[in-house]
């Protein structure tokens, strides 16, 4: 897997990173979906950088640019319900592109901290010969990003795929990295060193869900 941590280069990034991760400016959760939306916007930029392009003549009120127009046919996946925020900031980039919704959730093993993946929800478009885009906000074991692209294969083969992330245990990336081949790019905000028991991303930001959209009863 191509990892690409875009923390790596000091950036506007970093003023929403600081904000989406600190306890009192996360009270606003308006504030919190908008900045995960304007990280996706940046993911969705770099990435940009590595799709194909194709020239066009576009005609201005005075004369004639040639402008690269990218040609692939983009298919955007997110993991509900955390991933909806970074959905709705890499579609306001890529206008065009197809959808696919997919819920999955760890349902813990009882008296332990093991869980398996449940996957209920899937609806995808063809992803023959597409470029997927698959959003997960936190990469925590990287078990559900795995569980999805798994999930995806029935609908296509696509030509690329790019897996776009705010925050990842360097657990889970390790993870994603031993299970994909090096076709598949991962673009991340950062990835943090620990993972705690209860899986939890440590820094981190908390869960990226509740903070979106308010805490769940546990059932
Ligand atoms: N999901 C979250 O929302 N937060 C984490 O730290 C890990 C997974």
């Amino acid at each position: 897997m191509q990892i690409h941590n875009l923390s790596k280069t000091p950036s506007l990034l970093d003023t929403f990173m600081s904000e989406i991760r600190d306890k009192n400016i996360q009270k606003d959760s308006m504030r919190f979906r908008r900045n995960i939306e304007r990280i996706g916007e940046i993911l969705g930029y770099e990435l940009s950088k590595f799709l194909s392009f194709s020239e066009k003549n576009t005609e201005t009120p005075l004369g004639t640019s040639n402008t690269k127009q990218y040609t692939n046919d983009i298919v955007l996946c997110s993991i509900l319900r955390a991933g909806l925020p970074l959905h709705n900031g890499l579609l306001n980039y890529f206008d065009n592109a197809e959808n696919a919704f997919i819920s999955a959730y760890r349902k813990h093993i009882d008296n332990t901290n093991e869980f398996d993946i449940i996957i209920e929800y899937l609806t995808c478009p063809d992803l023959e010969g597409k470029t997927l885009l698959l959003a997960d906000p936190m990469i925590a074991s990287g078990q559900s990003i795995y569980a999805t692209l798994e999930a995806l294969k029935p609908f296509g083969t696509p030509k690329e795929i790019h897996l776009i992330s705010v925050i990842g245990a360097q657990q889970g990336v390790d993870y994603i990295n031993e299970k994909v081949g090096d076709n598949i790019h991962l673009w991340i905000a950062n990835i943090d060193d620990e993972l705690n028991n209860q899986g939890y991303i440590i820094p981190g930001l908390g869960d990226a869900g509740d903070l979106a959209f308010g805490s769940k009863l546990q059932k």
